[in-house]
C-alpha cells in the first residue's frame, strides 16, 4: 500500500505536468492529486524539520505563523509546546494541503491553531504582528520569495524569530565561513527541482542574513532517500534569524 501511494507521488513528481494560469492554480495542480500522500512520502525527503522547530525554541503564550505550511505536518514536531503557543496561523495557498491541515487540525484537538488560505507575500495577520514565523519548504515554491520575506519582516515584533528550513545553492564565492558548492551542485540541483516548480536561489541566504541577526545556520547536504545511488546529495539550509530589537 505504502509502495503504491510511494508511486503515486514519483509519478506527480516526474511525469505529471502542472498547469493553470496563476501560481495559485498551478499549485492545485500539483498537489491536487498527491496531497494525501504528501506526509508520508515528504517524511523522507523534507529533513530537518523537525531541528527547525525545536531550535525557533517556542516559548508560552506566543502567536506563530508557519508560512505555507502545507498539511501542517510541521505541527507534530512541536509536540507539547503547541498547545501553549496563544495562537498558530497556518497559511498556505493551496486548498487541498489546507484540507489535510484541517483533519489534522480536529484529529489532534488543536484549538489555538487557525488555517488561513492566502498568499504569504501579500498575507498579514490579523492580530497585527506575531512572535515567530517559519518557512519550511515553501520560501522555494514562492516565485516573489523576497516579497514573502519581506512580507515575515513586516510582521514579526521586533526581537522576533524567524526560521527557515529549505534546498539552496551557494554562491559560486560565498561569504566567509560559508559553504562552499562545486560547479555540478551549483548547476544540477536547480534544474532538477524547478521541473517541478521549486527555484532554488543562492540569494536566499544572503537576503536572509541582511534583513535578520542571524542566530543560528546549518549548512549541509544529505543523500536523496528512494534512490541511496544516486552520488549527488541535496544541498539545503536551516537559518535562525532575529528581527532586531531597535526595528521598527
Ligand atoms: C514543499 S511544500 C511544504 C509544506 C510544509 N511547509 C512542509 O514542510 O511539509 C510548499 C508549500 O508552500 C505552499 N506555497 C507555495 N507558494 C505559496 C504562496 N505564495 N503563499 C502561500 N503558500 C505557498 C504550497 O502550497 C505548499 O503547501
Amino acid at each position: 500500500m505504502g509502495f503504491l501511494a510511494d508511486l503515486k507521488i514519483l509519478y506527480y513528481l516526474a511525469c505529471k505536468r502542472t498547469r493553470g494560469d496563476s501560481h495559485a492554480e498551478r499549485l492545485e495542480s500539483f498537489y491536487g492529486g498527491q496531497a494525501s500522500g504528501y506526509d508520508e512520502f515528504r517524511k523522507r525527503l523534507l529533513t530537518g524539520r523537525k531541528e527547525l522547530m525545536e531550535a525557533m525554541e517556542p516559548r508560552a503564550g506566543e502567536v506563530w505563523v508557519d508560512m505555507g505550511g502545507g498539511t501542517g505536518a510541521n505541527l507534530e514536531f512541536l509536540g507539547d509546546n503547541l498547545a501553549k503557543l496563544e495562537k498558530l496561523y497556518l497559511v498556505d495557498l493551496t486548498e487541498s494541503m489546507l484540507k489535510i491541515a484541517d483533519k489534522r487540525i480536529e484529529r489532534n484537538g488543536w484549538t489555538n491553531v487557525e488555517t488561513r488560505q492566502a498568499d504569504a507575500t501579500t498575507w498579514r495577520p490579523e492580530c497585527g504582528s506575531v512572535d515567530a514565523i517559519c518557512f519550511s519548504y515553501s520560501l522555494t515554491m514562492i516565485p516573489d520569495w523576497f516579497a514573502a520575506v519581506d512580507r515575515a519582516y513586516e510582521a514579526l515584533k521586533p526581537g522576533g524569530t524567524i526560521g527557515v528550513v529549505d534546498f539552496y545553492i551557494a554562491r559560486k564565492y560565498p561569504s566567509e565561513g560559508r559553504a562552499k558548492q562545486s560547479f555540478s551542485t551549483r548547476s544540477f540541483w536547480p534544474v532538477w527541482f524547478s521541473c517541478d516548480n521549486l527555484f532554488l536561489s543562492s540569494d536566499h541566504l544572503p537576503y536572509l542574513s541582511q534583513k535578520f541577526e542571524e542566530v543560528r545556520l546549518i549548512e549541509r547536504a544529505d543523500r536523496m532517500p528512494y534512490c541511496p545511488v544516486f552520488w549527488k546529495k541535496m544541498p539545503r539550509y536551516i537559518f535562525i534569524g532575529r528581527k532586531p530589537l531597535d526595528a521598527k
